[in-house]
């Protein structure tokens, strides 16, 4: 009996020894883990966080989630819940990384269908140099989808956006599911000599074709191609697109540009090119000087057409002021000023804080409305040679004005020319 006591007290204080040590090993294995992530997963992030986060179990399932995601899958995957990110940061981050990567999305997909391709399917297998001739491939194409049996791609859901400058192309796509890249070519004849060729892998959709040959048409088309087994397997060509490059010519000696007259550090006018402000502009001019006063802002003409010798005489000012290299930033060199061109004017005052009146916020945002845009816009003096003028507005035209005030280029950027003087 005296035993079975001993042994009865002694089986008790093991059992509330175990409860205690239970509590203990809770309190400690928060810690643990605690520890565990800094010193295995990371970071500074994790070691802030707050002891009790590990208690909750209503996290657990997010980074679990999370590890499935391909671009998270890391020490997190193998984590205990516990050791994961705080409460509220998995879910956050797990959506944040989706949503903000449109781009990367059809990428995952593209791939995962494409390795998804079981090779009991049907494949009519094409070397990766071998062109299919056009009556193969349209035979073969078919609408692409997930849910699609075939490995053969289609391109007739592709369709390209092209936009031409005078020496250059670019093209841009939709991304197409299931292709692993996409072959582009482009060439000066319609029967495609492989001229130029580029591919894009999997997720490019956009490519330029440069130093092509002014005052050219080109021919574009693209195919997109699968690998399986290590070879490539296309798809037909897409239809043919035209896109004719933007024209260059130079007529008594000035430089248009798709029928725009260009002045600037490249192009150079004659010394003898000029007479005043074409009607156009001086009405676009007045019409615009009109709608402002209506909207209580006063605008005048400071500048308007300068002769080639004028400039000259502008320019040298600006020498004996601020030296050559100053000068070549805020003066065009006699024959490369856009005053000259009869096109260009001046607004108000040219001192750089006009930037800051409401005069120059007027004019940079109804410019256009009059076919007038800034040519020398802030941020652009690389490319137009000449530091922010807000107060230099160039006619183009109504069309011309809206459509490259709304591309956000400059001029030079829109045609693809430059600004730079030769010597
Ligand atoms: N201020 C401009 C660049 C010109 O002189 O034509
Ligand atoms: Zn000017």
């Amino acid at each position: 009996m005296m035993k079975k006591t001993v042994v009865l007290i002694l089986l008790s204080v093991l059992l509330m020894s175990a409860v205690s040590c239970r509590n203990q090993s809770s309190a400690s294995s928060a810690a643990d883990s605690t520890l565990s992530q800094n010193t295995t997963v990371q970071p500074s992030a994790e070691s802030s966080a707050p002891a009790d986060r590990a208690e909750q179990p209503s996290v657990n399932s997010q980074p679990k989630q999370e590890s499935l995601h391909p671009s998270s899958q890391s020490a997190e995957s193998s984590q205990t819940p516990e050791s994961s990110a705080p409460a509220s940061q998995p879910a956050e981050s797990s959506q944040t990384s989706e949503s903000s990567a449109p781009a990367s999305q059809p990428a995952e997909s593209n791939l995962a269908s494409a390795s998804s391709v079981s090779s009991s399917q049907s494949v009519e297998s094409t070397s990766s140099n071998e062109l299919q001739t056009t009556s193969e491939v349209s035979s073969m194409q078919q609408s692409f989808s997930e849910t699609s049996t075939s490995t053969e791609n289609s391109v007739s859901d592709i369709f390209l956006n092209i936009h031409t400058k005078v020496s250059s192309v670019s093209v841009s796509w939709n991304l197409i599911k299931n292709a692993d890249g996409y072959i582009v070519e482009c060439s000066s004849s319609a029967d495609f000599p492989q001229e130029y060729t580029s591919e894009r892998q999997t997720t490019e959709n956009s490519l330029t074709f440069e130093q092509l040959q002014q005052n050219t048409t080109y021919f574009l088309r693209i195919r997109t191609y699968r690998t399986k087994n290590g070879e490539r397997i296309y798809s037909g060509w897409s239809e043919t697109y035209t896109a004719p490059l933007k024209t260059i010519e130079v007529i008594d000696g000035a430089t248009y540009v798709d029928g725009v007259l260009i002045a600037n550090k490249t192009y150079a006018l004659p010394s003898y090119f000029g007479y005043g402000l074409t009607d156009e502009t001086y009405q676009a001019y007045n019409a615009m000087v009109a709608a402002a006063a209506a909207d209580g802002i006063t605008l005048w003409m400071e500048s308007g057409f300068r002769s080639y010798d004028t400039q000259s005489f502008t320019y040298q000012s600006f020498v004996w002021d601020r030296g050559v290299a100053l000068a070549d930033l805020c003066s065009a060199r006699p024959g490369h000023s856009e005053h000259q061109t009869g096109l260009a004017l001046d607004f108000n005052t040219t001192s750089d804080a006009f930037a800051y009146t409401p005069e120059a916020a007027w004019i940079e945002a109804h410019c256009a409305e009059f076919g007038f845009i800034i040519r020398y816009p802030q941020g652009k003096e690389e490319i137009t040679g000449y530091k922010y003028e807000p107060w230099h507005v160039r006619y183009l035209g109504m069309e011309k004005a809206a459509e490259i005030s709304a591309s956000g280029l400059t001029l030079e950027e829109y045609y693809g020319i430059t600004s730079i003087y030769q010597d």
